[in-house]
């Protein structure tokens, strides 16, 4: 039995990775889930040669600790696609958690609300931009953006999006247009997905914006204030004011898609700064591990919708889920009693340090970093060697992701948990890993 986790361990690796009951579990799972998800294995070991590179299986996490089904001790840099941003399991998320589980499970939607979710929008409006005050609560990233469209759509009576080269606002059909991040993903469904969608160069000069906005059809502007999977770019400065002064200028909706970068994760609350939207979309770290988002909006923009009349317009099954609005809740008292912007505007500091020490380049602001790996020789490592380093970190104990639309950089969206050993640390794994791929 593995010692139990504490949150700040450091890698521990007691099996090849993945290890046999990893391995073992891919293949029941590849047995039984769509393949688009599990053909990792394949594609992987086509392109790899080797069929080692599963996935290993997550059983536990703590903090900055990922544990899988072989007992392996990992250190998580990407805190799980930056939901964990107050770390794996944060007590006040579990404490929160479990309280709302002796109670209330379920309520039911739009026709019966339940304490948790009216207390949540309470304090989701309190934190939000001025005037941004009204929410629509959804499940995922994709809810949210899908009720910031069908808002725009309703409060300006026009239909066309203006999206950014590089951005990502989910998978799921009705926001599937919207992304910009690779067109593989849309070019399957092009012929079923919302058709009046253009996209911009991101950070594009005011004319352009200016000429696309003319046309009267777009009644929604939106943007990833930082950039997250589309490579962690920063917007330039004054973008997003400029941005929002054209789009309204033009009778168009801003939605400043926050749902990664948001939250405190860039050492401010919100990434846009004091540039502030129609509409702000958060999620992953709003339900500090539970599936929860929401598009917030003002007064204005959302009375669009009009009074409910007996049947919500907008609403799901699980909407306002109470163990989700639960959690979201502590999730909201920790970032302020915790000054968790500040920490991880900290903690990026002592992150970014190592990293540039060492020659790599590094963008992104606080905890949501992107970084252009350097050999030591100060060459520029490309996508596939990215993948390459990925993989190597991950065999010593360290999960990240690469980001951008050629995998050109190592994303880093720790815990604002992480410790200063566990960045040494995976500092001293990358100079490895680096040297391992390039030998
Ligand atoms: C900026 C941004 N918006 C939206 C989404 C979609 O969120 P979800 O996967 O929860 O639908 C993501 C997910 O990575 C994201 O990074």
């Amino acid at each position: 039995m593995p010692a139990p986790l504490t949150g700040a361990d450091l890698p521990q690796l007691v099996t090849e990775i993945p290890g046999p009951a990893s391995r073992g579990w891919i293949d029941v799972l590849a047995a039984h889930e769509c393949p688009a998800i599990t053909s990792r294995r394949a594609r992987r070991a086509a392109a790899m040669g080797a069929a080692h590179d599963d996935p290993f299986v997550w059983s536990e996490a703590l903090g900055a600790n990922v544990r899988d089904a072989d007992g392996n001790t990992f250190v998580d840099l990407t805190a799980g696609f930056a939901v964990a941003l107050l770390g794996h399991r944060p007590p006040s998320v579990v404490a929160a958690v479990r309280a709302q589980a002796d109670t209330l499970l379920h309520a039911m939607g739009d026709a019966w609300p339940d304490v948790a979710r009216i207390k949540l929008l309470e304090a989701l409006a309190a934190l939000a931009p001025a005037g941004l005050d009204v929410a629509l609560l959804g499940l995922s990233g994709a809810d949210a953006i899908d009720a910031a469209i069908k808002t725009a759509r309703l409060a300006t009576g026009r239909s066309g999006v203006l999206a950014f080269d590089g951005g990502y606002h989910g998978l799921a059909l009705g926001v599937l247009g919207t992304q910009g991040y690779k067109a593989a993903f849309t070019d399957p469904f092009r012929d079923i997905t919302h058709g009046a969608v253009t996209h911009l160069p991101f950070g594009c000069d005011a004319d352009a914006l200016d000429a696309a906005l003319d046309s009267g059809a777009f009644g929604l502007v939106l943007v990833e204030p930082l950039q997250g999977r589309g490579g962690v770019r920063v917007a330039p400065d004054g973008w997003l004011a400029t941005v929002v002064e054209i789009a309204h200028r033009h009778g168009a909706l801003v939605a400043f898609d926050e749902i990664q970068c948001g939250l405190g994760r860039t050492g401010r609350m919100w990434a846009a700064g004091d540039v502030t939207p129609d509409l702000l979309c958060v999620g992953k770290a709003l339900g500090g591990g539970l599936p929860l988002s929401a598009c917030l909006g003002t007064r204005a923009v959302m009375d669009a919708w009009g009074a409910s009349q007996g049947e919500a317009l907008h609403t799901q099954t699980f909407l306002g889920h109470p163990l989700g609005c639960a959690a979201a809740l502590a999730v909201l008292d920790t970032i302020v009693r915790e000054d968790i912007p500040g920490r991880c505007e900290a903690v990026g500091a002592t992150l970014t340090g190592a990293l540039t020490a060492r020659g790599h380049h590094v963008q992104g602001r606080g905890l949501m970093l992107g970084v252009t790996l350097k050999s030591t020789h100060g060459l520029t490592l490309g996508g596939m060697q990215n993948l390459a380093v990925c993989r190597a970190l991950q065999r010593r104990g360290f999960i990240v992701l690469p980001a951008g639309m050629q995998a050109e950089v190592l994303c880093l969206t720790p815990p604002s948990t992480i410790t200063p050993a566990q960045i040494d640390a995976f500092a001293a794994a990358l100079d490895q890993s680096i040297a391992e791929v390039i030998a």
